[in-house]
């Protein structure tokens, strides 16, 4: 096992979509284990492939007491909005109000390739988009009023720049 580095904004990884996973054998359980690994060891709740470089539909959530391993995912249905703040392991140190579905219901399979589907609200709703997005190639930067979202950019690239 093995922490990876995480990407940051404005690595263009970040901005790739990902391929589906079709061969669940050791390669796809290694780099789960690592995800988990990253995410637990940067105090994350959710990590997608693509922020430590792969661009594959996988994501790994740890919040309370759910462990989700969410391979290939698909969001089903949708319903209400909230806003919430929310922030990003790929952009570190920004949070913004992020408005998002208050429920979803999403495919998926899991480490095994066996389907699952999960509907969930609030909180954990919210994560399970944050991760989708990345699959997708978007930040939760993209979201936001197109005011704030150049006032940050600018920020995190000043960052980068240092
Ligand atoms: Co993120």
């Amino acid at each position: 096992m093995a922490v990876r580095d995480i990407r940051e904004y404005p690595e263009q990884v970040l901005r790739k979509g990902s391929q589906d996973v079709t061969d669940f054998g050791e390669d796809l359980q290694s780099l789960l284990r690592d995800m988990w690994e990253t995410m637990v060891s940067n105090d994350g709740v959710g990590l997608a492939a693509p922020q430590i470089g792969v661009s594959l539909r996988v994501a790994v959530i740890g919040w309370r007491d759910r462990r989700i391993v969410l391979v290939n995912p698909v969001v089903i249905e949708q319903e209400g909005e909230e806003e919430l703040e929310e922030g990003c392991l790929s952009a570190p140190g920004f949070y913004e109000k992020v408005t998002r579905p208050a429920r979803v219901v999403v495919e998926a399979q899991d480490e095994h390739g066996e389907p699952i589907r999960l509907e969930e609200e609030g909180f954990l709703a919210r994560v399970l988009m944050h991760e989708i997005d990345h699959l997708e190639g978007k930040l939760f930067l993209d979201r936001l009023s197109p005011l704030k979202r150049r006032y940050l950019k600018k920020k995190l690239q000043k960052r980068v720049e240092k």
